[in-house]
């Protein structure tokens, strides 16, 4: 209820810190424009609290100005404080200087972490009630969340997960922020909390108590991406169907997760193993480009459900079974009424008679009839276009081209630690230790050394013995007196692996040194926390003539924290020691290397990546800021994209995957916020080997448009970014085959079809074509229905 009347929520999840201030406006402007009226984001305690009691909400972390820009377009917010958010975000979003408290146990009744909760909201909803954002003070925050999922991992957690799901909801109420709090995925929420649900489909939840309203906080637009996987997709339809179905049973709010999933800037992806893209597929693209046709089939979708609302959240409900999954529903209201037939069967058409007309619903699908009578909308009829995105090279007056690009480079510095002779260590104790109790999570890497003493009487002396490590992940280099004898990475989901080498022991002092490297702390699961990462040991050595094993776990261990180039900050152009860096022999192949160059900022608006294959995995700062890991050398596997996406049944990845057998992520998006006029310093840290020789900067474009209309609805096509249409490549209305790229006439079609849309879309950047015959010409098909075809180049 808003402003005392009831309003049908359609809202989409942004993410302020996986974007930039500098997107944010276009970002919510284009999520408005595609029908939304809310915009839905977590807040990521993590980033805003980096060390206790030290916070940071500048650049895109600035919350406050994240709902201002939201309230500036005229939208409501949805704020999910947590503040655990899972979100594939490093660590769930908690603070692992929070997991390093003595006597803590995160998300149950622990007083130590409760403390530290009640700290962080606090401050978060003293933030926006003093910039007065909540929906009482006039503010466009509408609802609040207090923890996040909590109910599917409750029972870990036994009585005292009870106990903190009542404290979470005494504590939310404590602050009166005048606006509802929602818990998701808890039917047990106590009162007056909102349950709320999550997932690809949630029509047939219901929310815990008669009266509360039906709440979707999370539709899935899409799926996130591990390394080493191919991409996954939600086809427009699907999506469409799960929302259809959605109100046509009651729903209230739906909220897409995500509608822009952006970018893991810097070490904030989770996982393990989450890639550095956030693209999940979702309706607004990585870069905040418009991913069609879903962005346009959800925008009509929303566009008819508003038209409708009043009678969705006031009217009288009466639902239709028909059998075979085929249901109507009818909402009446004030003497008009809304209907919806809807087909969950997979592979059936069914045709109905309903109030004396006869209606075909294609399977999978809803229709919508705002009248009971026109068909306005099924879920399963794409009309919008399919934007083929494409690369194009640096458009900088004189952009210096792949081979072009000047590098320099440097090895990283860890002569001590190869010798053993450093001297300014982080720790030496005489365990194995969880790698996040050591570094704080202020880098991905740390050095395990220790040193190995035989005398002439040792049994190993002079031996080839096994060196065996065991570890928890996620990266293993091992480096034995000075010498790199091997590295292991943690594959398939396989994070607890063993290392083995053949080595041999010198008399007197052996020097063994170990970089392990995570990629992603976990984020899910009960007690996720609780994982360690690292070296855990044991690490022994063996001699399998004898069997005999020195163990080594308890010997000496000293630790160091990171690399040396990142306590240099040899990524930032203020603080590069050019004296350092050389422009001979650039190194390939080679690990621990250091490359960097120079590149001119790429003109115009579009988006900006660079792209990194050729090289195998790292990480890559702009003018000193991270845009993330890469690893381009993670190939993912040949088989499981199907050569046509499947949507018409329950949503599986593997119906619809693409890229198998290529880099998961190649393009790295730098956001323009990150350049300068003049030149930019790219900065690479390259950990396994790889070479920067094809290394490019390039822009994000819609290459070509594709569409498929049916008869009767109205086509619009564009271009986007100021483009214009260059070519109609193809354009028919009849009985058209193919897909976009292939599209081929049928038996008949209007003579006239390409013609008029060539006169009413070359030279433009978008145009309108009504898909009738009394546009485009007869068809003479007699067919039931035609449909429009257009492949035409911006
Ligand atoms: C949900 C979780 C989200 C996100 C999503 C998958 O369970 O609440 O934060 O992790 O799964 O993308």
């Amino acid at each position: 209820m808003i402003d005392g009347e009831r309003q049908l929520i359609l809202s989409g999840s942004i993410h302020y810190p996986r974007s930039t201030p500098q997107m944010w406006p276009s970002l919510i402007q284009k999520s408005k424009e595609g029908g939304l009226n809310a915009i839905e984001t977590y807040v990521f305690w993590n980033a805003h609290e980096p060390s206790r009691r030290e916070y940071d909400f500048s650049g895109n972390l600035d919350l406050v100005r994240f709902i201002k820009t939201i309230q500036d377009q005229g939208l409501h917010a949805i704020l999910r404080i947590g503040p655990y958010v899972c979100a594939e975000w490093n660590f769930g979003g908690f603070p692992v200087w929070l997991h390093n408290m003595p006597n803590i146990t995160l998300r149950t009744n622990n007083e130590v972490f409760k403390n530290e909760m009640q700290n962080f909201t606090t401050l978060i909803v003293n933030m926006m009630k003093d910039e007065k954002l909540f929906a009482s003070q006039g503010g466009p925050i509408i609802l609040a969340q207090i923890e996040n999922e909590y109910g599917n991992i409750m029972w870990e957690y036994g009585e005292d997960g009870k106990a903190y799901v009542n404290w979470c909801a005494e504590l939310a109420q404590s602050y009166n922020i005048g606006v509802p709090w929602i818990m998701c995925q808890q039917d047990d929420a106590p009162e007056p909390m909102i349950n709320t649900c999550n997932g690809f489909y949630c029509d047939q939840f219901s929310p815990n108590r008669k009266n509360s309203p039906k709440i979707w906080t999370e539709n899935w637009s899409g799926w996130f991406k591990g390394w080493g996987d191919s991409y996954p997709h939600r086809p427009a339809e699907d999506l469409a169907f799960a929302v259809g179905r959605f109100f046509q049973y009651g729903g209230s709010l739906m909220n897409y997760y995500m509608y822009h999933g952006g970018t893991n800037f810097g070490h904030t992806s989770g996982g393990p193993y989450i890639t550095t893209s956030y693209d999940y597929d979702a309706p607004l693209d990585e870069y905040g480009n418009l991913n069609q046709p879903k962005w346009g089939h959800l925008k009509e979708l929303h566009e008819v459900l508003i038209s409708v609302q009043k009678a969705l959240l006031n009217g009288e409900r009466r639902d239709i079974d028909y059998g075979n999954m085929m249901s109507a529903t009818v909402y009446s209201y004030q003497g008009k009424s809304v209907c919806f037939l809807g087909n969950a069967n997979s592979s059936n058409a069914f045709t109905v008679e309903f109030e004396n007309t006869n209606y075909t619903v294609p399977a999978w699908s809803v229709t919508i009839l705002p009248d009971c009578f026109t068909e306005a909308y099924n879920t399963a009829k794409v009309n919008s276009q399919t934007s083929i995105m494409v690369k194009k090279p640096n458009a900088a007056d004189d952009a210096e081209e792949p081979s072009n690009l000047k590098w320099d480079w440097k090895n990283e510095d860890f002569e001590e630690i190869k010798y053993g002779t450093v001297v300014d260590s982080d720790l030496t104790t005489s365990e194995l230790l969880d790698q996040k109790a050591v570094t704080n999570d202020t880098s991905d890497y740390l050095w395990y050394m220790t040193s190995i003493v035989v005398d002439e009487k040792d049994a190993f002396v002079g031996k080839n013995v096994t060196l065996q490590v065991n570890t928890s992940g996620h990266i293993l280099h091992a480096f034995f007196n000075s010498k790199h004898i091997g590295s292991k990475l943690a594959q398939n989901g396989h994070y607890d692996f063993v290392f083995e080498q053949d080595v041999q022991l010198t008399l007197g002092t052996n020097q063994l040194s170990l970089l392990s490297a995570t990629v992603g702390l976990p984020n899910y699961g009960a007690n996720f926390d609780k994982r360690a990462d690292g070296i855990l040991g044991p690490v022994k050595l063996i001699d399998h003539s004898t069997n005999n094993t020195k163990d080594i776990s308890s010997n000496e261990w000293i630790y160091k924290v990171g690399l040396q180039g990142q306590k240099l900050e040899s990524y930032n152009p203020q603080k590069l020691n050019e004296a350092e860096w050389s422009s001979e022999g650039l190194p390939t192949n080679k690990m621990f290397v250091w490359y960097k160059t120079t590149f001119k900022s790429p003109l115009g608006e579009e988006p900006v990546v660079v792209n990194l294959l050729g090289l195998g995995k790292g990480e890559a700062w702009v003018n000193g800021k991270s845009i993330g890991r890469y690893w381009p050398s993670y190939i993912s596997g040949k088989d499981g994209c199907p050569s046509v996406c499947y949507y018409n049944q329950t949503y599986k990845a593997e119906n619809c995957r693409t890229n198998c057998g290529e880099p998961s992520m190649r393009w790295y998006h730098i956001p323009r916020e990150f350049l300068n006029n003049e030149e930019n310093v790219l900065v690479l840290f390259e950990e396994i080997g790889g070479t920067p020789s094809l290394v490019n900067i390039g822009t994000i474009t819609v290459g070509k448009v594709c569409a498929n209309a049916f008869e009767g609805s109205t086509l619009k096509l564009s271009c986007q970014g100021g483009k214009v249409f260059s070519e109609i490549k193809f354009a028919s209305f009849g009985e058209t085959e193919g897909t976009c790229g292939s599209f081929r006439k049928g038996r008949c079609e209007s003579a006239n079809s390409l013609s008029v849309i060539e006169q009413a879309c070359l030279g433009k950047e978008s145009c309108s074509i009504p898909v009738t015959e009394a546009f485009l010409g007869p068809t003479g098909c007699h067919s039931e229905i035609y449909r429009l075809a257009v492949e035409a180049v911006c």
